[in-house]
């Protein structure tokens, strides 16, 4: 911007005075002379015209050739490196998921950045619409610009009304209706994904999704053998954290979406199974096979506890913070969880009451 109007400003006051001496002078000459000027200038006018017009449609070759090669257009198309490594301004591109699969797929094979590059985090967020704890995400969020992005799925009819100060604002990628236990809600997940690979300083992605409903357990066909044995067969939660390398495995796969879309279905609910055992066969060894999401299974049921206002305690935070033991890069770690589910509306005003003290944001 301040480049922009730099270049401007001096443009303009170089042109006034231009103008007004040479208007001076035609007023001592006679009228033709003034006619034959104001046609003259007339004529630059529409050859500038007529160059802008060359350049915009037809490239600036198209204007090499008519002699006016030192002509610098207003608006060029990024030639350098930046064309490529630029993430995408506005987040609603015309793709179908099928391109934009496809486009996310596209991998670099030099492994070394010929640029620096800051890695960040992807938080993708799967949501009907509202997203009723944002106020804490804005909270945790300050003052790490530029090293995380946001993308959010919610339904294609929502309207969402963030301001534009919001970490959320204008983060909302195309989206379509899916539905849980469905391959409709894989599709929102991949969809995910394919939008934040495009951005290629992302490098780790989490996931932060709606609680998914029903389990169960023998879900396994065996028209999926031979591309998935039973012993194979994984079951896990939406909420994931991947590398690239992972992400991108999961926007390229087409051998095994054809099976589970045609032979997971309910009782198999497809979104607790597809990815997990497609990335155990795939890169087993990379996984940590765990998960980084705290959640209270302890009440039994198919749904774990929910926490609301009361819940909310000095001693909750401890009960969730503490006791727990695993390895973290083949080290003995306490910290075990990034995150915590699941938390009703009325848990954000304590939440927000506790953080800093508990959570140091
Ligand atoms: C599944 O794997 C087991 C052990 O690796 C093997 O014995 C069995 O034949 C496999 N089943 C199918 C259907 O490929
Ligand atoms: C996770 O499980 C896979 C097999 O399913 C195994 O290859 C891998 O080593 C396990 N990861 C860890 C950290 O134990
Ligand atoms: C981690 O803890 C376990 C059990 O407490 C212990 O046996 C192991 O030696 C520890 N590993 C490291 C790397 O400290």
């Amino acid at each position: 911007m301040q480049t922009m109007q730099s270049r401007v400003v001096p443009l303009e006051e170089g042109k006034d005075p231009g103008v007004t001496s040479r208007t001076n002078q035609t007023k001592a000459l006679p009228i033709r002379l003034l006619q034959l000027f104001v046609l003259f200038l007339l004529f630059c006018i529409t050859f500038s015209v007529i160059s802008i017009f060359t350049i915009r449609h037809f490239g600036i070759n198209g204007v090499m050739t008519t002699a006016t090669s030192s002509f610098q257009p207003c608006y060029e198309e990024p030639s350098g490196l930046d064309r490529w490594i630029k993430p995408p301004s506005n987040l609603q591109h015309t793709m179908t998921d099928k391109e934009l699969l496809w486009r996310a797929s596209l991998m670099p094979r030099i492994k070394k950045y010929p640029f620096e590059r800051v890695p960040k985090i992807a938080f993708m967020f799967l949501t009907r619409g509202p997203l009723p704890l944002a106020p804490l995400w804005e909270r945790f969020l300050k003052g790490h610009e530029g090293h995380y992005s946001i993308y959010i799925h919610s339904l294609p009819s929502f309207q969402p009304h963030f301001h534009s100060s919001s970490v959320f604002y204008g983060r909302h990628i195309p989206s379509q209706v899916s539905e849980w236990g469905r391959m409709s809600m894989c599709d929102a997940e991949r969809r995910l994904l394919a939008n934040a690979l495009l951005d290629i300083s992302n490098e780790r992605f989490i996931g932060a999704f709606d609680d998914p409903g029903p389990f169960g357990r023998g879900r396994y066909n065996n028209n999926m053998a031979p591309e998935v044995n039973i012993t194979q067969w994984r079951k896990g939660s939406q909420w994931f954290e991947v590398n690239r390398k992972l992400a991108i495995s999961i926007v390229e796969d087409t051998t095994f979406y054809p099976k589970f879309e045609k032979f997971c279905r309910p009782a198999c609910y497809v979104d607790e199974h597809y990815f997990p055992t497609m990335v155990t066969i795939q890169a087993g060894n990379s996984l940590a096979n765990r998960s980084i999401t705290w959640v209270d299974w302890s009440r039994g049921g198919p749904h774990p506890a929910t926490f609301g206002r009361a819940d909310i305690t000095e001693e909750f935070f401890k009960r969730m913070l503490e006791g727990h033991r695993c390895t973290y890069n083949d080290r003995n770690s306490s910290i075990c969880f990034l995150f915590g589910r699941k938390f009703a509306p009325s848990a954000m005003e304590p939440l927000l009451h506790l953080a800093p003290k508990f959570l140091g944001f």
